[in-house]
């Protein structure tokens, strides 16, 4: 099996890493613009291999896609970070032509390849990447609601005192600070309703901290967080190459699920060995479906800005 990450920022290096240590493949190609930086993080994590005992070998490439020939899953995390006060739509402009690019040019040398979006703003760019390479909609998968997932079930755990392994807590919607909708009726703790254990108050700073995950950290950190997005991109390419059809929520396009089209959204999808097989579709109560809704309007008109590009 071979894995290709593009993008060897922090998000994409740490993805890599999660990776190799995993042996989830036997080769794995990071692939960067920016010269020398894919192969010297690449030639860090191989030094890394003898003390974690992992058999993947990594390979840098600046720009040369031909190395990434015959990838099984292609992870795309190119384009800019966010900047603290960013919001992540704000790097459209940029990040599209990016995106655009590097799927052109990673189906050149690896035509079956899955691929897995992670650049923001992810919502757009998964329906980019979709829209502009016309390949199966299971190949196209955008990795938000994994990321927001575990972010969500870290606040309960906090609240609740308990493992985040134990919860089960999804966040379906977009991947934006006002488009994702963090579903706490439906969150459970070893299958009990979190709700029994969490007061009102406690309920909403939860949904709140959680939509604002991402842009918390970037005003700690300075720029982008990457361990956990790295984690959660590593986390679907184990269940694509090892078939593993867990359920992850991931930005999929619709096909009238959720009462949306021509979109891709955050939904419960598995995903295997084809990418995202199947959407768990289930009845949202009035509000749920109304924030989905309206989550998905912001979503088509940020859509509606690719035409403008
Ligand atoms: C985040 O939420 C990178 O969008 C990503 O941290």
């Amino acid at each position: 099996m071979k894995v290709t990450v593009v993008g060897a920022g922090a998000v994409g290096a740490t993805c890599a890493d999660n990776i190799a240590r995993k042996e989830l493949c036997s080769e794995l190609v990071l692939l960067d613009i920016k010269e020398g930086v894919a192969e010297g993080k690449a030639q860090d994590m191989m030094q890394t291999a003898a003390l974690l005992g992992f058999d993947t070998k990594i390979v840098g490439s600046t720009n040369d896609y031909s190395k990434t020939a015959n990838s099984d899953v292609v992870v795309i995390t190119s384009g800019l970070p966010r900047k603290p006060g960013m919001t992540r739509e704000e790097l459209i402009g940029v990040n599209a032509g990016i995106v655009k690019s590097v799927c052109e040019n990673i189906l050149k040398y690896s035509p079956d390849a899955i691929i897995i979006i992670i650049s923001n703003p992810m919502d757009t760019m998964t329906y980019l990447a979709l829209t502009s390479t016309g390949l199966p909609k299971n190949r196209i998968i955008g990795m938000g609601g994994t990321l927001d997932s575990s972010r969500f079930k870290y606040q309960l755990s906090q609240h609740l005192g308990c493992s985040p392994a134990d919860l089960n807590a999804v966040v379906v919607g977009g991947h934006g600070d006002t488009t994702m909708i963090p579903l706490i009726r439906l969150a459970t703790w070893n299958s009990v309703p979190v709700t029994k254990f969490l007061t009102a108050e406690q309920q909403e700073k939860i949904v709140k901290d959680t939509m604002v995950g991402g842009a918390t950290l970037t005003a700690l950190i300075g720029t982008s967080a990457w361990y956990a997005p790295g984690a959660a991109g590593a986390a679907m390419v184990e269940s694509i190459l090892r078939d593993e059809k867990k359920l992850f929520t991931c930005c999929v396009a619709l096909d009238g699920e959720y009462g949306q089209k021509d979109i891709c959204l955050g939904v419960p999808v598995t995903i295997g060995r084809n990418g995202w097989e199947k959407i768990l579709d289930f009845e949202l109560n009035a509000d749920e479906q109304a924030a989905f809704d309206k989550s998905a309007a912001a979503v088509r008109n940020m859509n509606d800005v690719l035409k403008t590009l």
